[in-house]
């Protein structure tokens, strides 16, 4: 039988009904990212979900390339050829595709839009994490599980979208009473993002060793795959980013007076906050039988040795060098959200400023620490499109691009409001003369939100 295309919903049936796909061809992306290997046999339904989540409707199927479908039985499944050769399916990815300086009004169009489409997404997972922390109080353990894995769901279909789409869900809404909820979906979504990039960068570095292994040894390069090992597969992704969801649902057990305390908490107080981990958060796992290891060891271990020798980690027992790579980036994460979230009694800090404080830490430490710590300055160390920042002399200024960044000043040195709209400045070329023309990393970034009030019309027009 010749390949085709099957429909993702068909694969879904089978592998619902205990079957088995394995495709025969590898899954990109438009990124020429693998998303599923055509090697892998999928049996857990959560894969082709994840694929339908992030919008592929169907998959290419190649019996010669050991492409099989099997039922419960171990029979195998005819397919009919339903559909030409095309090129392998791809995600209809949305483009950023501008020239900022020639159209920049649609680019401020386009941010608003995603931010938009952010807060909407945003919201709508907030909802659902209040619902899920609500019922844990009230049953004492017992939560809707589906909601969590929608709700996850809603957060990696938007994060696919396009490069930089996390920077836009995270830091929208600053509230000081909702930590809890808003730290469980920004660990979600920003260890998430983390753990992507990790995962491609972390397999292609291997697959590049292999390829380099097999030419050494003089076997023909067609022999080889420059795609054949994924570290973790799409369904360890998908369990991962639950653990990261649900990291620290334990702390729905703990006391809100100790939990929101300001001031230094007691020794006894901080045992109480420790059982959040290791006991009440795995009771709460076994409570609703989620058996997953990525998430147990992410509830469990969170709060664990990133390095040798690290000082007030817990447990204490449980060595650096036992904890997989997602639950570091899970301590990262968690401790990245703490310093950049303002609460009743701090201010939010500056999350580049933290980011590379953190890379200056811990990078030295440990070499798997650092290839992990380089994934998340990648991932998190820009500023997000749509936010504002100072620059050193004082300007307050709009982000329009990360990369660069490329902002456009709004205020003048005293904090004024502009009322003609400047050029947009790209960062990256500024020479050392231009120092002042830096962002000021002592100062915190402010969203749209906050900062609402001191826009200028020209920026405003496209926030309303
Ligand atoms: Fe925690
Ligand atoms: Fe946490």
């Amino acid at each position: 039988m010749a390949a085709s295309k099957i429909g993702i919903d068909e694969l879904i049936e089978i592998v619902s009904d205990d079957g088995i796909v394995r495709t025969g061809v590898n899954v990109y992306n438009t990124k020429n990212r693998l998303l599923l290997s055509g090697d892998y046999a999928v049996s857990n339904v959560n894969t082709l979900l994840y694929l339908k989540s992030i919008g592929i409707t169907e998959l290419s199927f190649d019996p010669e390339k050991n492409g099989t479908i099997r039922d419960k039985n171990g029979e195998d499944r005819l397919v009919e050829s339903n559909l030409d050769n095309r090129a392998l399916s791809s995600i209809e990815s949305e483009k950023l595709d501008f020239t900022i300086f020639s159209n920049l009004n649609n680019r401020l169009r386009e941010i608003h839009k995603l931010k938009h489409e952010a807060k909407k997404a945003y919201e709508g997972a907030k909802q659902n994490t209040i619902k899920v922390i609500e019922d844990i109080k009230r049953t004492g353990g017992e939560f809707d599980y589906e909601l969590v894995e929608n709700t996850v769901m809603d957060i990696l279909s938007f994060l696919t979208r396009n490069e930089n789409t996390f920077s836009y869900l995270t830091r929208e809404i600053f509230s000081y009473d909702d930590y809890l909820y808003n730290h469980c979906l920004n660990v979600c979504i920003i260890g998430t993002a983390v753990t992507r990039r990790f995962n491609e960068h972390f397999s292609s570095e291997i697959n590049k060793y292999l390829s380099r292994l097999y030419s050494e040894n003089s076997l023909e390069h067609s022999q080889v795959s420059d795609t054949s090992f994924l570290y973790y597969l799409p369904e360890d992704l998908y369990d991962i980013s639950i653990g990261f969801f649900l990291h620290d649902v334990g702390k729905v057990m703990i006391p809100e007076k100790i939990l929101n305390k300001k001031g230094r908490l007691s020794n006894e107080e901080f045992e109480i906050i420790k059982s959040h981990s290791l006991e009440n958060g795995i009771k709460i796992l076994n409570k609703n039988m989620i058996k997953s290891p990525f998430i147990n060891n992410i509830v469990k271990y969170h709060h664990s040795a990133l390095f040798k020798n690290e000082g007030r980690c817990y447990p204490k027992d449980r060595l650096h060098i036992e904890n997989p790579a997602y639950v570091k980036i899970c301590k990262l994460v968690d401790i990245y959200d703490a310093m950049t979230s303002k609460r009743s009694y701090k201010n939010a800090c500056n999350p580049v400023a933290v980011v590379t404080d953190l890379f200056h830490e811990y990078a030295h430490k440990d070499q798997m620490l650092q290839f992990i710590l380089h994934s998340f300055v990648n991932t998190v160390g820009i500023y997000p499109p749509g936010s504002m920042v100072f620059l050193r002399d004082g300007r307050m200024a709009y982000i329009i691009d990360s990369k660069g960044p490329i902002v456009m000043p709004f205020t003048d040195t005293h904090e004024t409001t502009l009322t003609d709209q400047p050029d947009p400045i790209d960062l990256s070329v500024m020479d050392e003369t231009e120092e002042q023309l830096k962002i000021d990393r002592r100062k915190p970034v402010i969203s749209p939100a906050e900062g609402y009030n001191i826009l200028p019309s020209f920026l405003k027009e496209f926030i309303k």
